[in-house]
């Protein structure tokens, strides 16, 4: 709180010290709770792509509005949103994604295996990283196969429990990142234990096997290079992703407008 606007609010120095200590207190309060409805703190729930999130002050005399639209802060996307303008403008992980996908080809694993690996992460970066194979399995929902989407949402779970009969071990990554007696809650257990035994297992499981966290720094692969399987295997609407009125396009358009104030 700063002094000086403080002292200016109850009418100056002078009427300041008039006060009685009782309503120096109750004024203090009441200043106090001002300045906390002035300072939006906005939820962390979808990503800033990377820019410092200061607390948005409201401006005194309206002279500053609440963020709505386009921010000037973040790549410009077009009216008709396409799934590689998001890959462009809005995803993190992008790399990792697309060595995943290429890693998926080379093993020579069907095209909408591909297309899954291509999209496993697109929550992390894109909107949130808390159950992200979930959230990435609703947008993609509307656009891929029943298969991709399940394996999206599965291969979360199934990333923290080994298969050696398929080749995948526990990754070494999640030593390192959650400690080495790390045990995953309930539901991911749970979630694992389901997809195991589901005619879709092994598609789930591909994406887990072919999630990459050593990159090839000699290779260098570009999201063009997926665009073929894209045009093939996903369905991208003509309105632009976010709106198309999908069940999914409101989580499209929060990546678009990230910052929005409603
Ligand atoms: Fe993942
Ligand atoms: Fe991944």
């Amino acid at each position: 709180m700063d002094r000086r606007k403080f002292i200016a609010s109850v009418g100056g120095a002078a009427a300041f010290a008039a006060m009685s200590a009782g309503d120096k207190a109750d004024a203090l309060e009441h200043a106090m709770a001002q300045e906390l409805d002035s300072i939006v703190v906005k939820p962390g729930l979808c990503t800033t792509y990377g820019i410092d999130q200061k607390p948005i002050e409201r401006g005194r005399k309206r002279d500053k509005f609440f963020m709505m639209g386009h921010d000037p802060r973040l790549p410009r996307m077009s009216d008709k949103p396409t799934l590689i303008e998001f890959y462009k403008k809005r995803f993190g992980s992008v790399q990792h994604m697309l060595q995943s996908a290429r890693l998926a080809k080379l093993n020579g694993l069907p095209e909408t295996t591909v297309l899954a690996c291509l999209l496993h992460d697109i929550s992390v970066g894109g909107l949130i990283r808390s159950d992200h194979g979930y959230w990435g399995s609703q947008l993609v929902a509307p656009y891929v196969t029943e298969e991709i989407t399940w394996a999206i949402k599965y291969h979360q779970s199934l990333r923290f429990y080994a298969d050696e009969e398929v080749g995948y071990a526990y990754p070494e990554a999640y030593i390192r990142y959650f400690g080495e007696d790390f045990v995953p809650a309930d539901y991911v257990a749970n979630d694992a234990a389901y997809a195991k035994n589901h005619k879709w297992y092994m598609t789930a499981r591909q994406i887990t096997i072919n999630d990459v966290y050593s990159f090839d720094p000699n290779v260098s692969v570009e999201i063009e290079d997926f665009e073929d399987i894209i045009g093939r295997h996903f369905k991208q609407p003509e309105e632009g992703l976010g709106y198309d009125n999908s069940p999914s396009a409101h989580m499209w358009r929060s990546m678009i407008f990230p910052n929005n104030f409603l």
